[in-house]
């Protein structure tokens, strides 16, 4: 559905995006993964026509994306990292707007918009104008809007930021929805249980560039399952990973008594760490 090949972004001289190859197949649920910074938006951009790449190429169902952005358009939906609905009309108005750039009949943008607010549970909410809802409601018309010409590939770009713990999981439920209905998803996220409660496939991006690419699972296992947390006493924490807990608890049992240690499991945010030395959400 999506392949990237050799590419780059620069701006003023700096690689914004540096070099990317990757291929994400019809269907899939791919999650990019990246501190503030890293080039998600950027390489979302430029899938998305938005933004022209430096070097390198992209093709969406076949279609290259440089070459012709007019027909590339109708194959993909979008979702903003930023709130980009117009904020004095309606929810449904929102819709209808989009559903006329699309060049939708009448009658089928009647029945579509009243689907997608069933499906993005915004029906009663169809009247209510975008400057009066909360900022947990504004990010499902923006789902509804991108999906309005059925497209069968979905950029949502860092879809659950600012939104509280209840309302990103019904997000998160809206995309699983999305996905086994048949649709291919490209996000973004600088949550890492995001990617892993998501994504079927993470691609780890650090200053443009990717340094990992393969399921949370996988990413775990490389690292080593379970992980071993040394608090050293007001000096910071130490880490190792171990295959099993018999050889972590072997370790363990070769440390100083006063030593203060966790035995748990791996997750992605140590297979980041690892990788580039930082915390994927600075602290
Ligand atoms: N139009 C632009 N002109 C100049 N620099 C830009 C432009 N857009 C992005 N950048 C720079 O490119 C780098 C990558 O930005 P980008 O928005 O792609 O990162 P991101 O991974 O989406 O970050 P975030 O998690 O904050 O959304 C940043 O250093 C940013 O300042
Ligand atoms: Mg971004």
């Amino acid at each position: 559905m999506i392949e990237i090949s050799a590419l780059g972004k620069d701006y003023s001289g700096k690689k914004v995006v540096d070099g990317l190859n990757l291929s994400v197949a019809s269907g899939e649920l791919f999650g990019f993964l990246g501190p503030n910074g890293a080039g998600k938006t950027t390489t979302i951009r430029i899938l998305t026509t938005l933004t022209k790449p430096t070097s390198g190429q992209v093709l969406i169902n076949g279609i290259d994306v440089a070459r012709d952005p007019g027909r590339v358009k109708s194959e993909f939906g979008v979702v903003q990292q930023h709130l980009s609905l117009n904020r004095d009309l309606t929810i449904a108005e929102n819709l209808e707007l989009h559903a006329r750039l699309h060049h939708i009949s009448r009658d089928e943008r009647n029945a579509r918009i009243a689907e997608l607010l069933d499906f993005v549970e915004l029906s009663e909410h169809a009247d209510y104008v975008i400057d009066e809802v909360s900022g947990g409601i504004k990010r499902r018309p923006m789902i509804a809007r991108a999906l309005i010409h059925r497209p069968k590939l979905l950029f949502l770009d860092e879809p659950t930021v600012g939104l509280d713990a209840q309302t990103r999981r019904r997000v998160w439920d809206l995309i699983r929805r999305m996905n086994s209905e048949g649709a291919t998803v490209f996000l973004t996220t600088h949550y890492i249980e995001e990617a892993e409660a998501l994504c079927q496939r993470v691609g780890v991006l650090h200053h443009g560039r990717l340094i990992a690419l393969d399921s949370p699972k996988n990413l775990r296992q490389k690292l080593g399952e379970v992980a071993v947390e040394m608090h050293l006493n007001g000096n910071g924490t130490e880490y190792k990973y171990f295959l099993d807990r018999a050889r972590a608890s072997q370790f363990i049992q070769t440390l100083p008594s006063t030593e203060r240690v966790v035995m748990r499991e791996t997750n992605l945010e140590d297979v980041f760490i690892e990788l580039t030395g930082q915390k994927v959400m600075g602290d």
